[in-house]
């Protein structure tokens, strides 16, 4: 298969957000009076806000209703886009514009497939925004990866088919979507941490299109 599109994930592929909901969220769950450390923060990275959102209160045995679950996010939020606003092109993560400026000089569609509903500011604060060809993001979701809607999306978008896009994805249910959307999976992350990517890298650090294709031709020959 020849690249055609490439499709990013934002959170931990283009750019280190996780520290930031990590801050808001603690700042949430203190209010609450429930523990919450890092490492109850990375394991809820894949999910959606409301997700996560709900561990939190089921982790501290909170009940609380529909209204109150809509005002909780939404502090949250506010406390976050506070944190976020300080982001800037420095945040960008090593590599990621020179690979997109390189693909869209070959002529190579982008595509930003994320969950979150911040993804239009964030991408304009750390300059990125108008490399793309196309966003689908969490306003645009009826369904949380796993479930491929978001990458579908985002390669109908391009006007290709999912068997000629790349998927880059830092979390699990990013890499189950792209595979049962019948995607190319690269796993961003430190190798093992991902099951079932079809290839996986560190970063995309010094990452070329050359690079990207042989990858996909390595696993096409295996
Ligand atoms: C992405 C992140 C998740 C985050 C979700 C919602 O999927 O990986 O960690 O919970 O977006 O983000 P938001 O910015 O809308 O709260
Ligand atoms: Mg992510």
């Amino acid at each position: 298969m020849k690249i055609q599109g490439c499709l990013f994930d934002m959170d931990g592929v283009v750019v280190d957000t996780a520290k930031h909901h990590y801050v808001a969220w603690k700042s949430l769950a203190n209010e609450l009076a429930i523990p919450f450390t890092k490492s109850d923060n990375d394991a809820l990275k894949d999910l959606s806000r409301l997700d996560r959102l709900e561990r939190i209160l089921r982790s501290g045995n909170l009940e609380v209703s529909s209204k109150t679950k809509i005002e909780l996010m939404e502090k949250k939020n506010q406390l976050y886009l506070q944190i976020i606003d300080t982001l800037g092109p420095g945040d960008i993560r090593p590599g990621v514009k020179e690979l997109m400026l390189e693909l869209r000089n070959e002529g190579v569609g982008l595509c930003l497939c994320s969950s979150s509903k911040n993804a239009a500011s964030i991408l304009k604060s750390i300059g990125v925004f108008n490399l793309f060809d196309g966003i689908v993001d969490g306003n645009n979701l009826t369904l949380p990866k796993p479930d491929p809607e978001v990458f579908i999306k985002g390669s109908k978008l391009l006007g290709l088919t999912p068997s000629v896009c790349i998927v880059f994805e830092d979390a699990q249910s990013g890499i189950e979507a792209a595979r049962s959307g019948g995607f190319f999976a690269l796993g961003i992350g430190a190798e093992g941490s991902l099951n079932n990517a079809h290839a996986n890298v560190q970063d995309l650090a010094h990452m070329t299109l050359d690079k990207l294709q042989a990858l996909v031709d390595s696993h096409e020959s295996n």
